[in-house]
């Protein structure tokens, strides 16, 4: 998607070789002008789909999400929570995710009232780097019996493994940006 494509490029900012920080856009401030356009973008790549639900991982992905809902009839969001709470279903799937950025493991869970067997889910998220979170979404819809009918991910850092940890499970995945490697500090797109 080439506006995104100019947008990391004027405005992201590369960390070691390693993190590319897209606050002023993505990940703090969120330019919802931009957010329609990955939305519609997204649309347009899983359009054939008849998609029922998205579900996403909180914190970032829940702004694209919602927004992309938009393009597929308001269909409802799902985000998987991170932290147990009073106020989540104690009838929850669960699914165990190793973050490779913060060296630690931890579960994501989703209530069994929100996904059923006949569902037909897009999994949406802001980065794709190890796939970690995003095998942790496949599980919990797998476990409900529902299907996963892709992935869109806004960026994808590619030198990650992320990718092939999907194709893997058989789940079909669309990146709006691909980001081949880093070096010195500077992007290579794919
Ligand atoms: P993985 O899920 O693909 O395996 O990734 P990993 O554990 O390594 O990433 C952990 C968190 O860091 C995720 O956010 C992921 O979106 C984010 N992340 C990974 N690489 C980058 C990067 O280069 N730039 C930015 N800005 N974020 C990156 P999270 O912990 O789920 O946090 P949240 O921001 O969604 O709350």
């Amino acid at each position: 998607m080439e506006l995104l494509k100019k947008r990391i490029l004027k405005d992201g900012i590369v960390i070691k070789n390693r993190i590319l920080k897209v606050d002023s856009f993505l990940n703090h401030q969120m330019d919802i002008e931009l957010f329609n356009e990955i939305g519609k973008e997204f649309k347009n790549r899983f359009k054939h789909k008849n998609i029922t639900k998205i579900l996403t991982i909180e914190a970032s992905g829940i702004g694209i999400a919602c927004i992309a809902a938009q393009h597929f009839n308001n269909v409802p969001v799902i985000f998987a929570k991170k932290y147990s709470a009073t106020n989540l279903d104690k009838d929850a799937y669960e699914s165990e995710v190793y973050s490779f950025t913060k060296e630690e493991s931890y579960k994501i869970r989703v209530s069994k009232k929100y996904i059923n067997s006949g569902d037909r889910i897009l999994i949406i998220d802001d980065f794709l780097a190890s796939g970690s979170a995003a095998l942790g979404l496949i599980d919990i819809i797998r476990q409900a019996g529902a299907e996963v009918c892709g992935i869109g991910i806004v960026i994808e850092k590619y030198f990650q493994g992320g990718r092939k940890m999907i194709e893997e499970c058989g789940v079909y995945l669309e990146s709006l940006a691909i980001i081949e490697d880093m070096k010195d500090n500077r992007l290579i797109f794919k």
